[in-house]
């Protein structure tokens, strides 16, 4: 039971700041359930943090400076990528909860339901993937992260469209690409557990990618925007990449991203 007059964006900020790992996933699930049942109250009375809590391990590397990851055949190379995507599912938790705490204010209790469902998900996600790891012989903290995923949490704090544009409608779509061939891989080395991971992740990551657009083109329908514009516009201003084939094409399709929203990004 969370305190009377718990409001969400304390119980979300105070999920922010929760350092260990199993820790933060044990407080994204109470927020998400706790919100759904009604137990805290709607205001938006402090600030998310401009950097969540992050524990002393991994040790957090620039992107350059990662060891290169091999293709999944060999054990090691299934730990390090099995590894990587823990990481990125752990800052996924965050990216979710500060959607929902920064932008719940000015959106509304359905977007606020939306992001913490998000953000439970992406928590169980890390815990498959973390578990995994242990049963491999390994665990979250034994090799080096990529930092600079918070990057484009920082670079649209100030917007929501921009916020939607970048992280579910890019990041989150390319995992629905590239994820595909993951599998095949642990599935053609026999590691049939991991494969079912990692089905489980895509499967959740459409719906992911789903609420991204749903709420991006309302945001833009309000500003009278066109989204297909207004997207090409933000990711060509807050994304360092290129949103570039293959596509997933099917699941690409089922998030609602239709081909607008694909390619021709430089
Ligand atoms: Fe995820
Ligand atoms: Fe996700």
């Amino acid at each position: 039971m969370p305190d009377a007059g718990m409001t969400v964006a304390r119980a979300i900020r105070a999920a922010m700041l929760t350092a260990d790992p199993r820790a933060k996933v044990m407080a994204t699930r109470a927020v998400a359930r706790d919100w759904a049942a009604g137990q805290l109250a709607p205001l938006f009375d402090v600030a998310m943090p401009d950097v969540p809590a992050r524990p002393a391990r991994p040790e957090l590397l620039p992107p350059t400076a990662m060891p290169r990851r091999g293709r999944g055949g060999s054990a090691r190379g299934r730990i390090a990528l099995i590894h990587a995507l823990a990481h990125i599912e752990f800052t996924a938790i965050d990216l979710a909860l500060d959607a929902a705490g920064r932008f719940g204010g000015e959106r509304g209790p359905d977007f606020v339901t939306d992001w913490l469902s998000v953000a439970a998900d992406e928590a169980m996600h890390f815990s498959l993937l973390a578990r995994r790891l242990i049963t491999l012989g390994s665990h979250y903290g034994a090799l080096p992260a990529h930092d600079g995923l918070w990057d484009a949490a920082r670079d649209t704090a100030h917007d929501l469209a921009a916020r939607l544009a970048v992280v579910p409608m890019v990041l989150e779509a390319r995992a629905l690409d590239v994820t595909p061939t993951m599998i095949e891989r642990f599935t053609a080395v026999g590691d049939v557990r991991s494969a079912r991971i990692l089905q489980r992740i895509l499967d959740d990551e459409i719906r992911h990618v789903r609420f991204g657009t749903i709420h991006f083109s309302a945001v833009c329908a309000e500003r009278g925007d066109s989204p297909a514009q207004a997207w090409k516009m933000l990711v060509a201003r807050h994304f360092r990449g290129l949103v570039k084939p293959p596509f997933n094409d099917s699941a690409r399709t089922s998030a609602g991203l239709s081909y607008e929203f694909m390619a021709g990004v430089a």
